[in-house]
């Protein structure tokens, strides 16, 4: 696990600043008629404007700035002209911002305009996932703790654990060792380091696991077409807690 030194740190907090402001921003942008290459252009500039770039952009070829998943598409989706938002859909917006060379990676699913009570109970579970999951965060212990807590809320709530993608060390590089898994026995994974980043995030479906990657070689959709929902937050783990750094 990471161990940055104060300074990096220093702008490794700012990426993060920049990443939960620019989340908060998309927010105000959500409609239905919006187009997800629209609110793909809006938040680019947004990241740019404020001093950082949107790491997503060319890595491994990504051709957007940010990823933009509606209903059954579980992450990686590509902004398109042709993806407009309805009423009642939901859509999860990840971005990763890069500033002086550190990393903050954050998630929402947010809904538009009204949306039914099932999709609203996926998108709170997702989020007390994330929670769960860090109320396990602690020096000493095994990541897997982490993992197990997230698997279990999920499942207790009637719903099921994307298996496929996973969390992940954060600084530096947007992808970092260890993987942080949603799911798993809580005696698996490396002990907890003090002081490391890591983007801890859960991809919940309404449905069953299993996942399909579509033709365009990124997105990744729910094969029984149920909806999915992520949150995600970078956190760095001190020795007596967690500090959330993307909210
Ligand atoms: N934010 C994603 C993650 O958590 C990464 C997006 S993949 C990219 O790992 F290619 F779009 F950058
Ligand atoms: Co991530």
């Amino acid at each position: 696990m990471n161990n940055l030194t104060p300074a990096q740190m220093v702008l490794m907090r700012k990426a993060c600043l920049i990443t939960k402001e620019a989340l908060k921003y998309c927010e105000t942008l959500i409609r239905p008629g919006i187009s997800t290459k629209d609110l793909d252009k809006e938040i680019e500039k947004f990241i740019i404007d404020n001093g950082a770039y949107p790491a997503c952009k060319g890595y491994e070829g990504y051709p957007a700035a940010t990823c933009i998943s509606v209903n059954e598409m579980v992450v990686h989706g590509i902004p398109s002209e042709n993806v407009i938002l309805k009423e009642g859909d939901i859509v999860s917006i990840d971005l990763v911002v890069r500033y002086k060379g550190l990393h903050g990676d954050a998630t929402r699913t947010f809904p538009v305009g009204k949306i039914s009570p099932q999709r609203q109970k996926l998108i709170e579970v997702t989020k007390q996932c994330f929670f769960e999951g860090i109320k396990k965060l602690k020096v000493g212990h095994r990541l897997g703790e982490v993992s197990h807590a997230i698997q279990q809320y999920a499942e207790s709530n009637g719903f099921s654990v994307v298996r496929e993608l996973v969390g992940h060390g954060i600084g530096l590089k947007m992808h970092e060792p260890p993987n942080v898994p949603n799911y798993g026995k809580d005696t698996d994974g490396p002990l907890i380091t003090e002081n490391a980043c890591l983007a801890i995030e859960p991809m919940i479906n309404e449905g069953k696991k299993e996942v399909w990657l579509i033709e365009d070689g990124w997105g990744v959709v729910t094969r029984d077409g149920k909806c999915s929902a992520h949150y995600e937050n970078t956190v760095h783990v001190t020795k007596d807690g967690v500090e959330i750094l993307t909210l």
